[in-house]
């Protein structure tokens, strides 16, 4: 299953009608705002979406649902808008969003900066990007904390991230990436990062795997990090447009079926397969967004069992928290790991 951006195709078109470059000439997908691929067999696979119960849900009733422990199988979806708040931008917001503001970068079009056939064409773009998202330039926000909560109450069973900035599993500011970077906050195993990460990194050409302290040393002083095998460009473990999705991914993706609650946060649902998981738990499962837009399957296929929780992604999270009365358990978490994040400061 490989990534696929839903805007391929009108992005090209800011390539103009010339688009004599290889790597621009390949669309993935062509049919237009919809997914093609995974949405089709989400409901093969996963069963119908059509609407078993008709009652209205209010973000009271999903809090209820929580607190009395009547879903104890919550699946959360996150993207970018879960960071913004940490500082770290996302792709598609206008104005502040990575993809408007990448003419420092000199690309052809936004998507091209996860593109192989751009990489390989140009690394310094991605590399660029990749030194301005360094784990360890920010911390986790409300957000964050509030899925440690789930995770610590034994209600989370899996967190499913697009994002790359390593957030959810770094509740420590990390000066190297190694492998217990996973010692505190959301174990690995509630955890899928589905689009990678920058944990781990792999020779573009021959797949020799690169410890992340030389890769790192390298991207911090803007250098292309090398293969000591064969030369080739190291890339971080990130999935690029065309490239399948982890394996780990494809292993779990069965969480969605046995959900009983279903929450999604800060994402445009853009990029599949990730944004028609959406419609893979069951018609009966509430499923809460909590985001700026109504985006997605949740805004051309509602369901009858949909909260829709729009505006400010802290504000959406506070006030379930709020409504959850787990507000006073969220300051202390957030006191405790500010306290060590400060200690690790100084
Ligand atoms: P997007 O930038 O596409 O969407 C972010 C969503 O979060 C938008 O709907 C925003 O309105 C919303 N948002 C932003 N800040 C918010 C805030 N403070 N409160 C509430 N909502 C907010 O990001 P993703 O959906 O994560 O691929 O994008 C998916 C993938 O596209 C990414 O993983 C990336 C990109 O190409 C890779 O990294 C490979
Ligand atoms: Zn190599």
């Amino acid at each position: 299953m490989a990534l696929c951006p839903r805007r391929v195709v009108a992005a090209l078109k800011l390539l103009g009608p010339g688009g004599e470059r290889a790597w621009a000439r390949q669309p993935r997908i062509t049919g237009g705002r919809r997914p093609i691929s995974f949405s089709a067999g989400a409901s093969s696979i996963f069963g119908s979406g059509g609407n078993s119960r008709k009652e209205k849900l209010l973000l009271q009733d999903v809090a209820e649902l929580i607190r009395t422990r009547a879903c104890q199988r919550v699946v959360v979806m996150v993207g970018a808008g879960i960071s913004t708040p940490s500082g770290v931008p996302d792709f598609r917001s206008p104005g502040s969003g990575l993809y408007s503001n990448l003419q420092q970068y000199d690309i052809p079009y936004p998507e091209a900066i996860f593109e192989l056939e751009f990489f390989f064409h140009n690394p310094k773009p991605f590399f660029a990007l990749a030194k301005e998202l360094y784990p360890g330039n920010y911390r986790p926000n409300v957000t964050h904390y509030f899925f440690r909560l789930l995770h610590e109450k034994g209600l989370l069973l899996r967190l499913y991230t697009q994002n790359i900035d390593g957030l959810e599993r770094a509740f420590q500011k990390l000066t190297v990436v190694t492998e217990n970077f996973h010692a505190s906050g959301i174990p690995a195993s509630k955890l899928i990062e589905a689009h990678g990460s920058f944990a781990s990194a792999t020779c573009a050409v021959c797949r020799t795997p690169s410890p992340g302290e030389d890769f790192w040393a390298d991207v911090m002083v803007d250098r292309i990090p090398r293969c000591p095998v064969c030369t080739g460009i190291v890339k971080p473990d990130i999935v690029f447009f065309g490239e399948p999705l982890p394996q780990r991914f494809l292993l779990h993706v069965i969480d969605f079926p046995m959900a009983d609650l279903l929450l999604i946060l800060g994402t445009s649902l853009e990029v599949e397969p990730f944004a028609s998981l959406s419609e893979a738990v069951q018609s009966s499962v509430p499923r809460l967004l909590i985001n700026r837009d109504l985006v997605g399957p949740l805004a051309w296929r509602p369901r009858s069992r949909d909260v829709v929780q729009l505006g400010d992604v802290v504000h959406g999270v506070e006030k379930l928290v709020e409504l959850l009365g787990w507000t006073e358990e969220m300051q202390d978490l957030i006191q405790r790991e500010t306290g060590k994040l400060d200690g690790q400061d100084r």
